[in-house]
C-alpha cells in the first residue's frame, strides 16, 4: 500500500494530517509527511477526500469513487425527508427494477461502519414464490405460538425456555393472532405482499455487526423515501430467520450469518398527505435526554 503527497500540488494545509494522525504527520507552517511505513489504514478515503488540491494519492482505494460535493440537501429539505419517511405497508404489484434495488443497496453501503470493514451482507429476495413461502411459514409459526400462548401452562413453559427473550417478546403477543390469521384470508401482514425483502446480516463474531447493519438499513429506508418508494422494517422476518435454519436457507442468508434487520420495499399504492414530526427529546440539563423508562 502506498500513500503519497504530491509536493507540487500540496499547499501545506495539513488537513490530511488532521483527519488521519495515524498515517500523516503535521508540519507547522510546512507540508505534511506520510508515515513510513504506513501502520494502520482503515481505507476510509478521508485523506484523499479532504485534500482541496487533490495532492494525496493512495493506491489501496481503487474501490472508491471520489465524487464532487453538489446537490446536497439543505437542512430543511433533509428534515422534510425525515418527517416524510413512513413505514409503508401498502404496495402495488409492480416489482422493483434492478436499478432501484441497486440504488437502495448503494445507499446502504454509504453508512458509517465500525473499523470500516464494509462486510455487511445484503440478501435480496424478489422471487414472488419465495416471499409468499416466507410469509406462509412465519405466519404458521406465529399462529402456533399464538394458540399456545392462550394457555397459562404453555406461557409458563415459554417463560422458562426463553428466559429474558420472553419478556422482550411479550408486548408483541397480542399481535400474533390477528397478524397470522389474516394470511389464510388473503391478507399478508408479515411481508405485506411486498415485491422485495432485504435481509441485512453480518458474519458471526463481528463486534460491530449489529450497528453496521442497522445504520445501513436506516440509509435504505431514507433512500427509499427519497426515491418515491415505500419501505418498512420487518422484525417479524428478522427474528424467525435467525431462529430457523430452514427459513434462513429459504431466504438465502449465508450459513452462520446473523440477520440484524430486514426491510420490505416496493412501490407505494398511495402517498401520505402529511409528514409526522415527533417531539424532540426534552431534558433539563441538555445532557441526559430521552426515555427514562426502566428496562428491567
Ligand atoms: C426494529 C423494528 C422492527 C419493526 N418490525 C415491524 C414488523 O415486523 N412489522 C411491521 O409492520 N412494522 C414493523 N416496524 C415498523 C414500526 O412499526 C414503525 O417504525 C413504527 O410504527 C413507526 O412508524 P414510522 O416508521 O412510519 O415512523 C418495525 C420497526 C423497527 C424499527
Amino acid at each position: 500500500m502506498k500513500i503519497a503527497i504530491d509536493p507540487v500540488l500540496c499547499s501545506g494545509c495539513n488537513r490530511c494530517a488532521q483527519v488521519c494522525p495515524l498515517n500523516f504527520s503535521e508540519t507547522p507552517r510546512g507540508k505534511p509527511q506520510v508515515a513510513d511505513p504506513v501502520l494502520t489504514c482503515f481505507h476510509c478515503g478521508h485523506c484523499v477526500a479532504v485534500c482541496p488540491e487533490e495532492a494525496v494519492s493512495h493506491d489501496g482505494l481503487s474501490d472508491l469513487r471520489f465524487t464532487p460535493l453538489r446537490d446536497l440537501p439543505a437542512p430543511a429539505q433533509f428534515m422534510s425527508l425525515l418527517h416524510a419517511r413512513r413505514s409503508r405497508r401498502e404496495f402495488t404489484l409492480q416489482p422493483l427494477s434492478r436499478e432501484e434495488i441497486d440504488a437502495l443497496l448503494t445507499a446502504g453501503a454509504q453508512a458509517a461502519n465500525g473499523l470500516n470493514r464494509r462486510d455487511v451482507g445484503y440478501t435480496v429476495v424478489t422471487e414472488p414464490a419465495t416471499l409468499k413461502e416466507l410469509s406462509r411459514r412465519i405466519g404458521k409459526q406465529t399462529l402456533w405460538m399464538a394458540a399456545r400462548l392462550e394457555s397459562p401452562l404453555w406461557r409458563l413453559v415459554f417463560r422458562m425456555l426463553m428466559g429474558r427473550g420472553y419478556k422482550e417478546l411479550e408486548p408483541l403477543f397480542p399481535l400474533f393472532k390477528p397478524m397470522a390469521s389474516a394470511l389464510p384470508r388473503g391478507r399478508d401482514m408479515i411481508l405485506y405482499d411486498a415485491p422485495c425483502a432485504i435481509l441485512i446480516h453480518t458474519r458471526p463474531g463481528d463486534p460491530c455487526g449489529a450497528e453496521n447493519a442497522v445504520y445501513s438499513g436506516a440509509n435504505i429506508l431514507l433512500a427509499a423515501e427519497a426515491m418515491g418508494l415505500g419501505a418498512c422494517v420487518i422484525g417479524f422476518l428478522t427474528e424467525p430467520v435467525n431462529r430457523s435454519q430452514d427459513l434462513a436457507r429459504l431466504a438465502g442468508v449465508p450459513p452462520g450469518h446473523k440477520v440484524h434487520t430486514s426491510i420490505v420495499a416496493g412501490h407505494p399504492r398511495f402517498p401520505y398527505a402529511r409528514g409526522i414530526a415527533h417531539p424532540a427529546p426534552q431534558g433539563a440539563d441538555g445532557l441526559s435526554r430521552g426515555s427514562s423508562s426502566p428496562t428491567a
